[in-house]
């Protein structure tokens, strides 16, 4: 049994409120893309959903009258730190293992490589599980984040990760526990 599951992550009021502003539907199709690259990248599955569905937590919402402002978010983003330290204080919160929390954190610090030198970083695994399954559910013009779901639809589709998990962890054990 895992010390945390992906619905108690899911339901927290901090994902749900920040997972508003970044996109629940998006948040969901990257953790299902994360499960899937876990096995092909021998990743713990627990890990990667939890640093997928909380990848983008740090988002903060760049508006200019009305309208979401590229040019603005370009300059001046920094959802992948702000996501990082979020995600990471709310694992600990609710019980997660420290070290799975601090390697979910710098997965999430690395997600992206918007502000990183291109090419000098060398992703672990489940960085790269996590990197490769937000670009899986990218659409042009951000348009990821704005995909509507319904949330009973949502929590059925976390609870459907959370059985597959349980089920992978009974078949490998805990040997993949980072
Ligand atoms: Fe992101
Ligand atoms: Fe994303």
């Amino acid at each position: 049994m895992r010390n945390v599951t992906l619905e108690a992550v899911f339901l927290h009021p901090i994902t749900q409120r920040y997972l508003k502003r970044s996109g629940v539907a998006h948040a969901i199709a990257v953790a299902e893309h994360a499960f899937v690259l876990a096995e092909q990248y021998h990743v713990n599955p627990d890990h990667a959903t939890k640093a997928a569905l909380l990848h983008d937590v740090g988002h903060y919402t760049w508006y200019r009258e009305g309208k979401w402002d590229y040019d603005m978010y370009r300059k001046n983003d920094i959802h992948a730190i702000k996501g990082a330290s979020r995600a990471h204080k709310l694992l600990i919160r609710i019980g997660e293992d420290r070290q799975v929390a601090k390697e979910i954190a710098v997965a999430i610090l690395l997600h992206t490589d918007s502000y990183l030198p291109t090419g000098e970083l060398q992703l672990k695994p489940l960085q790269q599980v996590v990197h490769l399954a937000d670009e899986a559910d990218e659409e042009s013009g951000g348009n990821h984040h704005y995909r509507r779901i319904d949330d009973k639809v949502a929590l059925e589709r976390v609870r459907l990760l959370d059985k597959k998990i349980e089920q992978w962890l009974r078949m490998n054990g805990m040997k993949h526990i980072i």
